[in-house]
């Protein structure tokens, strides 16, 4: 089905079922133990073996000698495979460094060998036997180095109007230098995988990934294999955040393991491995310029920026939304990929925008000050409807004052601490402070198949639930257009065996994936219309309605099984104009007068984001934002070792992510709007949103409370003296 514009009236604008709150239809088998994560698929295969990675312990350079005679034979070793034996895998489009073979280190901890054997701790501690020699090169692991040299952040992405005469006639600027660190997704899962490739025909993989049909392809790449005899399942997911959107080397290492074992083989990164291992988020380092005329119209943005990336990746961009979030009728945006020889960066939420919006929206609560304007007055007087570089562009819905005004009244912004470092309460100084949020709302192509087996419908896709409420929302779609109760819809996902679908990511798989599931309800009913002669049926309370026929959906196909599937394809129309979220963040800190220390005391969101298909589980993704970027205002940062090039602090005890203790009080509200550009359902994402400005609005509020600005992430004790 193609896709162009809603009407301005659809079935999902007299929704029973979407938009209402149910509860995750998945939640009663997860507290209960029973959605098997990939590690824990007893069920589906037997006999199954252990693998423990070895991973390599320079940063760059290559192996010059590996013995693994006594792994071998150690007890309960059943195959041992070396990246000396192996021909260098391909690297699919979406992995920078490749995964594994060849003697050659891009990175520290990239994976060298696989031991598989009867047990966990046998493969591990014969892994810890094999003898490696390498020949270390010199890397390159200070992004401040490159920073450093002259044009750094490279030619402009964008160069509009004429920045350098804004600037020279502002009445007000500002100029500041901001850091973002590195950060690991942290999800609970780490990456595993399950292969069985014993007969090194079939391959099955059982695996924790967000897009389904890219690993398929991945592995193929990777390989040299038809990709039709690869299956792919991944059904529940603990958490991915990005890191699980490409294969990585659990699922490689896995098949190796297999093939050479002649049996299935399951392997988990350990967690102190996952962090060097497998992806991060890039630091950046950004230089921001504002500037404004008298009354506070911003004249001019200038925003450049260098991020880390191996050779051919591309780094983290944090300069996009400064394009388009704001008006201003000049600006100049830069960023650098650097190539340098940490461990492979990749996406991570809200990949750019995360750690843009921490710096733009402190560098607006820089020039509210110096304009003395309120931050939310100041931002409303700078809206805009159009994209600033192109009006002729429109926004397709933007409610973005209504979220700062919203936010405002609700969070009692008049009743704010004006004065920095003024408001105390015993020990602890209180501070006030709000960011704006912004995040783009894609969608991609997404296919689905129905099966109505008597009154029962049966959806199948190869969408992923990452914890999101994939599971619901799809079910929710498929009851509400088929006119049938939740309880008789079963959501099938996480298989290869499926349909295509948008996958997870972007934050466009809600949008996209019940979009898909929409459409392909309609080729069903268009065959069941078909089927009983009738013209415009309608489906209501699970019966089809047409004329002088009235039949229960369970009588439609005399025992037999009807099957229907269709993608929907989003038109180019989309091009010509911005498709957004959009948010506002109010948050109050203590921060202790004597230790530095802060804590977050409440945090409010505001959020435009089309319509909300649940907001149960939308508002769990925004709080899951929220309490990201908690992490990333005050606690989240990998440490660089400058002399060896790995991440210090690599496991859950070093690298601190904020959790709900942390957070006293969350509050969520969704502006009731549809964007009938977006989808069939007029919805767009949220899973990214949350995170985005909640880092700047914490630095606001430090500020506010204390009168000590920091510009670097995260803001630990050590920064605000
Ligand atoms: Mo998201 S960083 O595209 O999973």
């Amino acid at each position: 089905m193609d896709f162009n514009q809603s009407a301005e009236d659809n079935l999902f604008d007299r929704a029973r079922i979407i938009g209402k709150p149910h509860a995750r239809i998945d939640g009663t088998l997860k507290v209960m133990g029973c959605a098997p994560y990939a590690y824990e698929r007893h069920d589906v295969v037997a006999n199954q073996l252990v693998g423990y990675p070895l991973c390599a312990t320079i940063a760059k350079g290559r192996i010059t000698h590996m013995d693994a005679s006594a792994a071998r034979v150690a007890p309960g070793v059943v195959s041992v495979v070396t990246t000396l034996e192996i021909e260098p895998l391909d690297r699919s489009e979406n992995n920078v460094a490749r995964l594994f073979g060849g003697d050659k280190i891009a990175h520290y901890h990239q994976a060298i060998a696989v031991v598989v054997a009867d047990t966990l701790e046998q493969a591990r501690s014969a892994a810890a036997l094999i003898d490696v020699s390498y020949q270390q090169e010199k890397g390159i692991f200070d992004l401040e180095e490159v920073w450093k040299q002259p044009d750094s952040t490279g030619e402009p992405l964008a160069d509009v109007g004429d920045v350098d005469a804004a600037f020279q006639t502002a009445a007000f600027t500002l100029d500041e230098v901001y850091r973002t660190a590195s950060q690991s997704h942290a999800m609970m899962e780490p990456h595993a995988t399950i292969v069985d490739w014993s007969d090194g025909g079939q391959m099955t993989v059982w695996t924790s990934n967000q897009m389904i049909e890219m690993n398929k392809q991945a592995l193929a790449t990777s390989f040299n294999i038809d990709p039709d005899t690869i299956r792919v399942e991944s059904p529940y997911i603990g958490g991915g955040f990005g890191g699980k959107l490409w294969l990585r080397a659990d699922a490689v290492l896995a098949a190796l393991g297999s093939r050479a074992s002649g049996r299935p083989v399951k392997l988990a990164l350990p967690r102190p491995l996952v962090f060097n291992n497998a992806t991060h988020r890039s630091g950046t380092i950004q230089r921001l310029r504002i500037a404004a005329d008298a009354q506070g119209k911003i004249t001019a943005f200038d925003h450049s920026a260098v991020s880390h990336t191996l050779p051919g990746g591309s780094g983290e961009n944090p300069v996009n939304q400064t394009r388009t979030f704001y008006a201003g009728a000049s600006r100049r945006v830069a960023h650098q990929p650097v190539e340098m020889d940490l461990p492979e960066s990749a996406d991570m939420r809200a990949p750019g925008e995360a750690s843009g919006l921490a710096v733009l929206e402190i560098a607006m609560d820089e020039m509210a000050q110096k304009l003395g304007m309120d931050p939310v007055e100041f931002r409303i007087f700078n809206d805009t409807q159009v994209d600033p570089e192109d009006p002729s562009k429109p926004f397709s819905d933007r409610h973005y004052v209504e979220c700062l005004r919203q936010g405002a009244a609700a969070f009692g912004w008049e009743a704010r601490n004006r004065t920095p470092g003024e408001k105390r309460e015993g020990e602890w100084l209180i501070g006030h402070g709000m960011a704006g949020a912004y995040r783009r709302a894609p969608t991609l192509d997404s296919g689905a198949r129905v099966r109505l087996q008597g009154g029962r419908l049966i959806v199948e896709t190869d969408m992923t639930d990452i914890g999101t409420g994939s599971y619901t929302i799809l079910a929710q779609t498929a009851a509400e257009t088929m006119g049938m109760a939740m309880e008789d819809v079963e959501i099938r996902l996480g298989n290869s065996a499926y349909p295509t679908s948008s996958g997870s990511g972007g934050q466009f798989g809600a949008t996209s994936s019940t979009a898909g599931v929409y459409a392909a309800c309609l080729a069903l009913q268009e065959q069941i219309a078909k089927r009983l002669g009738v013209e415009t049926p309608r489906f209501e309370n699970s019966r089809v309605l047409a004329g002088d026929t009235d039949l229960a959906l369970a009588d439609v196909a005399d025992g037999e099984e009807l099957v229907a599937e269709d993608t929907i394809h989003f038109g180019d129309f989309k091009d010509d104009m911005q498709i957004g979220t959009f948010g506002a963040h109010f948050i109050e800190v203590g921060v202790h007068a004597y230790t530095g220390e802060t804590r977050v005391r409440r945090m409010l969101a505001v959020c435009d984001a089309g319509r909300i298909l649940n907001p149960i589980t939308a508002r769990s993704q925004v709080l899951g934002g929220m309490t990201m970027g908690v992490g990333a205002a005050l606690s989240e940062g990998l440490t660089v070792d400058l002399e060896r090039g790995f991440f210090v602090n690599h496991d859950l005890a070093s690298y601190e992510v904020a959790v709900h203790a942390d957070i006293p009080e969350q509050e969520v509200i969704f502006l009731d709007t549809t964007d009938a550009a977006s989808s069939p359902l007029k919805s767009k994402g949220v899973g990214e949103l949350g995170i985005c400005g909640v880092a700047a609005a914490i630095a606001n509020a430090v500020y506010n409370a204390t009168g000590v600005r920091v510009r670097e992430y995260p803001i630990t004790l050590d920064r605000m003296i």
